[in-house]
């Protein structure tokens, strides 16, 4: 039985104010779902994340970072180590983000370099995939997904991928209101699926999560959660707004 998963992508949003208050809203809120029925997570931007830590300390949501690098130190001006992330008290790091592999060039290869350095350091990594439009509209979708899952898993044994989490995110979906049906959520959720068994068997294909993302709502929440294979949701935009993060995990109780 896998345990739905609602988490928080806040982009580069909030400030060290607005990032706290956003935290104990959500903690006040989800005391009864978050931890119990429901994984809760939060992921601020980096210089936020020790506050929002500390304000969530005392309950049962976790804090993931938006990125890591894939080294574990030295001379990377700029870049953050996993080892820096569970120093603040991360749990979760997102891997090759739509917005990274597309505005800031992200590859498969340094991708997959990242979750493996996040599972070496401690962290659970939730791997994002997803085609752009014009991929969806060639019908490359499935051909696109196998590549971003192959390469971002590669060389990834069976121990290894139970700290992976995939999350489905079209690019065409993100950020424009534009939400793929439940239908079409659920065709690639199961084509990932399949595609996780042809990989690594059946069982850790059963186990795995999968999380849609993508314009997710208060509204659309609920249809999405109820598709066989959809797993929970990472949330940007709705995620900001307390009351309808609330209502969206909520929705996956
Ligand atoms: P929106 O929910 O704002 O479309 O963003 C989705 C996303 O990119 C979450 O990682």
């Amino acid at each position: 039985m896998r345990k739905p998963f609602v988490a928080g992508n806040w982009k580069m949003n909030t400030d060290s104010q607005t990032g706290v208050q956003l935290a104990e809203r959500i903690a006040a809120g989800s005391v009864e779902a978050a931890g119990r029925t429901v994984t809760v997570a939060v992921c601020p931007p980096f210089v936020y994340l020790q506050a929002v830590t500390r304000a969530l300390a005392s309950s049962s949501i976790a804090v993931g970072a938006q990125d890591m690098y894939s080294e574990p130190d030295g001379a990377f001006t700029g870049e953050i180590s996993s080892s820096m992330l569970k120093d603040v008290g991360c749990t979760y790091c997102l891997c090759g983000h739509s917005e990274r592999r597309h505005v800031i060039g992200e590859t498969d290869e340094l991708i997959n370099k990242k979750v493996t350095a996040a599972i070496n350091g401690g962290l659970l990594p939730i791997l994002c995939v997803g085609e752009l439009l014009s991929e969806r509209e060639a019908s490359r979708t499935n051909d696109v997904v196998t590549r971003q899952l192959e390469e971002g898993l590669a060389a990834l044994g069976d121990e290894k991928l139970s700290a992976v989490t995939i999350a489905y995110e079209p690019v065409w979906a993100i950020g424009t209101g534009i939400t793929a049906t439940p239908d079409q959520a659920q065709e690639v959720h199961d084509f990932i699926r399949k595609l996780i068994g042809r990989m690594y068997g059946d069982q850790l294909a059963a186990e795995i999560r999968i999380l849609y993302g993508g314009s997710v709502k208060p509204g659309n929440a609920a249809e999405l959660m109820g598709c066989e294979d959809i797993d929970g949701l990472l949330v940007g935009g709705a995620s900001l707004k307390g009351d309808d993060f609330l209502a969206i995990i909520q929705a996956a109780v």
